[in-house]
């Protein structure tokens, strides 16, 4: 038990990844992982894996690594499995996507050649423009979840594991019309028993994982497990939940510009963004419902980071446009464009352009290790429902209903931070400093001031 009255579990034995959609973003995190456990790759980008949190007073130099301070499970505890309707193995999916090159692959053909989807839930209402291989079969929904649930507790027999995480990596689906069953956990059971149209394969998933007491994140914007029903669910269950979409290219810039503008008042005239994109992802988005269900996240972050309702005449009437155009000779290698239209004194325009010309996966891969290792630490420290702490990885944060998500990457980044502090009896850092300067506040462990400097020093520096 820490100082704060928190208790984590060790993290013992081995951890199972199970991630339901094996395509791009999967087989280049599980690559990357296998890489890095050989010695030949670096988890660039892993906030798990290579950033550090500040402890205490500025003098005290307490500056660990996350992994060292925070019990994660190591890479080595991990062991990856999922399901797909396409067959293919994770070095065969993996050398298809293209993300990384046969060279760095060759190394873990292995490793990856054993990791082989499980048949998937698949509804062509929910997802056009693929064609299911590898489907289950149910006579119902209920059917159908309790197949994933049998081989959650199959594949954690198989690889004895001592605990089990889900995280959506599948399509982008259309959304469900709004419906009954989303609202508590009977009508929800019974909407699966019932075949309810308004329950996507995504839900399923979440449902036998929270079902099973398992921590589950969705890294689509699927609807998935943000309705009332499953957040109930997670609570009697004790599952911590997150989502969704994890926040990767062109809103990670969005999110980054925009609390910029507004931290100094730079008022906003227009936004338009367009991206082109040549892998799956992009085919399956090139599809008007499952496309809505993208823009409707990626509109989302202006708005709650600009709050025209407290600055009418600066963000009262901007326009913001966004685009995705499937174009496939560029597979993974996207590329976004945003045009940012602002004014400054005096209402004067000016301009901001921003072409990032980034890679889908190697900026989604290590979001999901980190999710995956930082949900597995909630569940231990016996955290449940929605991890609101984790929004920093995505693009619309799931939070209670009556709140507004949190979408400024910089507040997002200090509230992962500060929770990993509570949750081991440090210090929340308010960045304040005032105690520094005050005398009376100061520990006697702090350095002496530094001596002013002398004026005639200064004068000769001609400062
Ligand atoms: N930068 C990024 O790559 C990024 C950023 C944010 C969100 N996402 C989201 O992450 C998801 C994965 O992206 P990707 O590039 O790997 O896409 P992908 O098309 O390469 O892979 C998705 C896989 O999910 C499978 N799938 C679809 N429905 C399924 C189901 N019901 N059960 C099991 N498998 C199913 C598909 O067959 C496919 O193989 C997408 O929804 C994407 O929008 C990606």
């Amino acid at each position: 038990m820490n100082k704060h009255g928190s208790r984590i579990q060790p993290a013992k034995g081995k951890l199972g990844v199970l991630l339901p959609g094996m395509g791009a973003v999967t087989s280049t995190f599980i690559a990357g992982v296998e890489l890095v456990k050989k010695g030949l790759g670096t988890p660039v980008g892993s906030v798990t894996q290579m950033q550090a949190i500040r402890l205490g007073k500025r003098y005290e130099n307490r500056s660990p690594l996350i992994k060292d301070f925070v019990p994660l499970a190591s890479l080595d505890q991990l062991v990856f499995g999922g399901w797909d309707f396409f067959t293919d193995d994770m070095f065969v999916a993996a050398t298809k996507c293209g993300v990384l090159d046969a060279a760095q692959l060759a190394p873990i053909k292995k490793e990856l050649s054993a990791i082989k989807p499980m048949p998937a839930i698949y509804d062509p209402a929910y997802i056009k423009n693929i064609k299911a291989l590898n489907p289950k079969k149910g006579k119902t929904k209920m059917d159908l979840a309790q197949q994933v649930m049998a081989d959650i507790e199959a594949f954690k027999k198989k690889n004895g594991c001592d605990r089990v995480v889900m995280l959506w990596c599948g399509s982008t689906e259309r959304l469900p019309e709004p419906s009954k069953c989303h609202e508590d956990i009977e009508a929800l059971e019974q909407g699966l028993r019932d075949n309810d149209p308004s329950i996507p394969p995504s839900m399923i998933y979440a449902y036998a994982a929270i079902k099973l007491g398992m921590a589950y994140g969705n890294g689509a914007p699927n609807l998935s497990g943000d309705v009332p029903a499953l957040v109930e669910l997670a609570e009697q269950t004790g599952s911590p939940i997150c989502g969704k979409d994890f926040k990767t290219g062109q809103t990670l810039m969005k999110t980054t510009i925009a609390p910029m503008l507004k931290a100094r008042m730079l008022a906003l005239t227009g936004w338009y963004s367009t991206n082109i994109l040549g892998n799956r992802d992009g085919e399956v988005l090139d599809d008007p419902g499952s496309f809505k269900t993208k823009e409707l996240s990626k509109m989302s972050v202006l708005d709650t980071i600009l709050e025209p309702e407290l600055y009418p005449e600066l963000y009262g009437k901007f326009h913001h446009k966004v685009r995705i155009d499937y174009y496939p000779p560029r597979g993974d290698a996207k590329e976004g464009w945003d045009n940012i239209d602002i004014r400054g004194w005096m209402d004067m325009p000016m301009q901001i352009k921003i072409n990032f010309l980034c890679r889908d996966s190697i900026l989604a891969a290590q979001i999901v290790l980190d999710l995956v290792l930082f949900l597995d630490l909630a569940k231990r420290a016996d955290l449940k429902g929605i991890q609101e702490w984790l929004s920093f990885f995505f693009k619309s944060p799931q939070c209670r209903e009556d709140l507004k998500p949190e979408h400024d990457l910089f507040i997002q980044h200090l509230k992962l931070k500060n929770t990993l502090r509570v949750l081991m009896g440090e210090e929340v850092l308010d960045h304040s400093g005032l105690d520094y300067y005050d005398p009376t506040k100061t520990a006697s462990a702090a350095p002496a001031p530094r001596p002013a400097p002398k004026k005639a020093k200064l004068a000769k520096a001609g400062r």
